[in-house]
């Protein structure tokens, strides 16, 4: 849809681009060229822009973000994002295109305020149960107590050995620690709480700014 004309990639990828110079706040310009460079199938139409509008602005550090009213509690900068809802809708594909244009971000000026690791629960289960059989391995829970994170499909994966939900546990670590965390899932907020316990379902407010996306699925 969005095809990026060679002046627009020039003045991008020029060493001595002024744009994105800036250490400490990322312009929306900047990172909106990225995007659509990085993302050119990714279609944003009336169903779907307030919610990525949203989550963009958030990135950007925008303090009116919730401008659109998509986030009903308390918005906050210094909180996460806790996006739940229908199937297909674009939450993990919007993640992933933020964390790659992060990345690119980073790569260019080493500018870190949209870079995130990101994992889905389902292959942090994977790595937890191939740590435990094989001593060379260096992943530890303990290694995702720190900085952000996004962590895609929360819900899908099952309880370590049938009784231990590690997920659950990196959620209350990532709170005690004030981290920001990114989370998409089909889950809503009272299912999340059902699931890994009241303790946490307590937390997510403040821990997250929660927006809920209904819409049509975009799988054929
Ligand atoms: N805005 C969009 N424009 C074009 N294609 C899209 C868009 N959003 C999603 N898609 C396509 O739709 C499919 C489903 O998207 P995605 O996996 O991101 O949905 P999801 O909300 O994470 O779904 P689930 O809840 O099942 O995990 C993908 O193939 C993706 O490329
Ligand atoms: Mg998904």
């Amino acid at each position: 849809m969005i095809s990026p004309n060679k002046e627009v990639l020039q003045e991008i990828y020029s060493p001595i681009n002024p744009i994105g110079r800036n250490q400490n706040l990322i312009s929306k310009q900047f990172f909106w060229k990225l995007f659509q460079i990085h993302s050119p199938g990714f279609k944003i139409n009336p169903e779907n822009e307030k919610i990525i509008y949203t989550i963009f602005r958030y990135f950007l550090g925008q303090a009116n973000f919730n401008e659109f009213g998509v986030i009903k509690n308390k918005p906050c900068l210094e909180k996460g994002l806790l996006v739940y809802g229908d199937y297909g809708v674009g939450k993990s594909t919007l993640f992933d295109a933020i964390h790659e244009t992060g990345k690119i971000i980073v790569g260019k000026n080493q500018n870190t305020q949209l870079w995130f690791p990101r994992i889905s629960t389902v292959h942090m289960l994977t790595k937890y149960y191939e740590a435990k059989k094989d001593p060379a391995s260096n992943f530890k829970l303990e290694n995702y107590y720190r900085g952000k994170l996004y962590l895609d499909d929360l819900g899908k994966e099952d309880k370590a050995y049938n009784r231990e939900e590690i997920i659950g546990k990196l959620l209350f670590e990532r709170h005690r620690g004030r981290l920001k965390t990114f989370v998409t899932t089909n889950e809503n907020p009272s299912a999340i709480a059902a699931r890994y316990g009241s303790h946490i379902g307590d937390r997510l407010l403040e821990m997250f700014n929660i927006i809920k996306w209904e819409g049509k699925s975009w799988r054929e």
